[in-house]
């Protein structure tokens, strides 16, 4: 049986690439939906990227829904010094008569996972600040017994991207991290520790860019974005960290971690949004966060290629 998962995500290039890949196994992964939220970009944006990268894609069928505006307790700090002003690089993608459903995000999150069938389960693979995550599980309590587990892309065991010790999901909403780090569901946390180490080389970006495909063509041109104009301007490798859930999710034997404790730092100090991860002790039962250390990444880069470069116009 396929396996279903929910992608929540703020799209953000690299949130692209994971819905690309997602979409490109549709034969092993039942996409039941997608919701946006604010991170990256305004939900406006984010939203609107949803819509036009699934009609890109040759997915007109997955429902897009329209999530939070804003984390939990505070504004939105979107980031277009990594995505661009739209979210999506310099890549223009065309327009599309797609619309979200009707429902807000949340509420049509709980109806499609409430509505499945006696012993199904979904994956949640949250790609941005958990805000709707929390959400979801703070208004419909009982969805959690639909979901099997969350592979997210959030936090480090060491260090940070906006802080030294914050990574920007987490960081940007920690109370809704919170309240998803103790909801007792199993999760697999797809952190900086593997994300940083996982992405696209230069010669890559210049295999996407010179692709006769245009879907290829149109990710080359948003990794290009990062190579050129961020902070990977100095770098050999552009991170893709959210395509990491993805690829645990159909290739788990290409990465190695451990169970940890994880705490989410609240605090207004300095490691407001640290994933604090106890590597002290040997794992325990109660231990439900499985961290991710290390990956093949030759494997993971291969894997990504042959998605991006396998969507025909
Ligand atoms: C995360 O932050 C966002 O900018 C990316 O889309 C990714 O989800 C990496 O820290
Ligand atoms: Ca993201």
């Amino acid at each position: 049986m396929k396996r279903k998962i929910w992608i929540d995500c703020d799209p953000g290039i690299d949130d692209a690439v994971a819905i690309a890949v997602a979409i490109a196994h549709r034969e092993e992964l039942d996409i039941l939906g997608i919701s946006s939220v604010a991170g990256n970009q305004t939900i406006d944006r984010t939203t609107g990227n949803a819509l036009k990268l699934t009609s890109f894609l040759g997915a007109m069928d997955i429902p897009v829904a329209r999530g939070s505006a804003c984390p939990l307790t505070r504004e939105v700090v979107p980031a277009p010094e990594v995505h661009g002003a739209t979210g999506l690089g310099d890549c223009r993608l065309p327009e599309t008569e797609k619309k979200p459903v009707p429902e807000p995000g949340v509420a049509y999150m709980a109806k499609v996972l409430l509505a499945l069938p006696e012993g199904e389960q979904a994956t949640l693979v949250p790609l941005g600040p958990l805000t709707n995550i929390a959400l979801l599980f703070r208004v419909f309590p009982e969805v959690k017994e639909k979901i099997k587990e969350i592979c997210l892309m959030g936090g480090a065991a060491v260090g940070g991207n906006v802080t030294p010790t914050g990574e920007f999901n987490i960081w940007q909403d920690p109370e809704a991290a919170k309240i998803v780090y103790s909801s007792g569901l199993p999760i697999i946390m797809c952190g900086l520790d593997v994300t940083q180490s996982c992405g696209f080389t230069r010669e890559h970006v210049r295999q996407l860019k010179e692709s006769a495909q245009d879907v290829a063509r149109a990710y080359g041109e948003m990794e290009d974005f990062s190579f050129n104009k961020t902070v990977y301007r100095e770098r050999e490798v552009v991170a893709v960290h959210d395509a990491v859930t993805i690829t645990y999710l159909l290739h788990p034997e290409w990465f190695e971690g451990r169970k940890m404790q994880v705490e989410i730092d609240c605090s207004e100090g300095h490691n407001r949004g640290m994933t604090v991860c106890d590597h002290r002790r040997p794992p325990r039962e109660e231990d439900k966060v499985l961290v991710l250390l290390k990956a093949d990444v030759e494997k993971v880069q291969a894997f990504w290629m042959e998605a991006l470069l396998g969507f025909v116009s």
